[in-house]
C-alpha cells in the first residue's frame, strides 16, 4: 500500500528558499509539493528553468502522483508558453496562468487582486487548521467545509469574480492531493489527514515525519471521486 522513500539524503539535503521576487535568484510556486521538490534537490534548488520531464518524474518519484494527473497541470502550462522546454515555478500564478493553472479560492493563498498569491497567507492557513473538528486529523468532510469557506470568501473578494467546473476542479484538487498523496492509516482508513503532517508538509514545506510514498499512482480517477464527495458534502455538483 505505502512505502518508505528511499533517496539519497547526501544529494537530496533540505535547503528551504523564499520566493525572491521577478529578478531574483530563488523561484518558488504556491504549491508545497513543487517547493518540497526544489528543496530538496529533485528539480533545480532555484526553482528556474525546471524542465517538464524533470518536474514530472520527481512527482512520480517522490509522490507517485499519477501521469494523468501530472498532466492535467502541466498541458495549460505547456500551452500558456508555447515552444518553451522549461518554466520557472513562479510561472504558475502570473498573469498568464490565471483561471487556467491559478484558481481561485485556494485553500491558504491570497487571491490574484489581493495581493501575495505564492507565498503562503498565516492567516488563511490558522482558517485550515480549524477546520479539523478534533485537532488531530481531517476528513474529506472537514476539507470540504473549509473548502466552501474559501469559494464564499474568494467570490466575496473578487470584482470579476467566476467560478466554472474547471476552477471547481483545480480548488478541490488542492485539498484531494494532499488526502490521496499524504494520507496515512487512521480512522478514516489511508485517508486519514493528520494535521501535523500538514503543518510540515505547508510550513516547511517538508515531508511529513512518518511519509511513506504510494505503491499506486494517484491517478485521476480517484481524485474525482474524493472530489465528488467533497463537492456532494456542500450540496454541489459537478
Ligand atoms: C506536476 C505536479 C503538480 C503541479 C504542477 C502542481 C502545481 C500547483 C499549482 C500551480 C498550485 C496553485 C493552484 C492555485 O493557487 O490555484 C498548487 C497548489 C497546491 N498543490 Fe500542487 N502541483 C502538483 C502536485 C501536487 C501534489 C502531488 C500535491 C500533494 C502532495 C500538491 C499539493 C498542493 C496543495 C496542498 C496546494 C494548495 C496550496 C494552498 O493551500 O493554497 N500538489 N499546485
Amino acid at each position: 500500500m505505502k512505502k518508505a522513500l528511499e533517496f539519497d539524503a547526501k544529494q537530496h539535503y533540505y535547503e528551504p528558499h523564499h520566493n525572491d521576487g521577478k529578478n531574483g535568484t530563488y523561484k518558488c510556486a504556491s504549491c508545497p509539493a513543487l517547493n518540497n521538490l526544489a528543496y530538496r534537490g529533485f528539480i533545480p534548488r532555484t526553482g528556474r528553468s525546471v524542465t517538464y520531464q524533470n518536474m514530472a518524474q520527481s512527482m512520480r518519484d517522490v509522490f507517485n502522483f499519477g501521469d494523468d494527473n501530472i498532466m492535467i497541470v502541466i498541458v495549460p502550462a505547456l500551452a500558456l508558453q508555447p515552444g518553451a522546454a522549461t518554466l520557472d515555478l513562479d510561472q504558475f500564478m502570473d498573469d498568464k496562468a490565471q483561471h487556467s493553472i491559478n484558481c481561485p479560492a485556494a485553500p491558504t493563498r491570497l487571491e490574484k487582486n489581493i495581493g501575495n498569491n505564492i507565498d503562503i497567507d498565516m492567516t488563511l492557513f490558522n482558517q485550515l487548521l480549524s477546520f479539523s473538528k478534533n485537532g488531530e486529523t481531517f476528513s474529506l468532510e472537514d476539507l470540504a467545509e473549509h473548502h466552501h469557506l474559501r469559494h464564499n470568501q474568494s467570490r466575496a473578494e473578487g470584482p470579476h469574480w467566476q467560478f466554472g467546473n474547471s476552477n471547481a476542479t483545480c480548488a478541490l484538487a488542492q485539498y484531494t492531493n494532499l488526502v490521496g498523496v499524504l494520507g496515512r492509516n487512521g480512522e478514516y482508513g489511508l485517508q486519514t489527514l493528520y494535521v501535523e503532517d500538514v503543518k510540515r508538509f505547508y510550513l516547511l514545506e517538508y515531508l511529513p515525519l512518518a511519509y511513506e510514498r504510494r505503491e499506486l499512482p494517484y491517478y485521476s480517477v480517484e481524485s474525482t471521486v474524493l472530489n465528488d464527495r467533497m463537492t456532494h458534502h456542500i450540496g454541489f455538483q459537478f
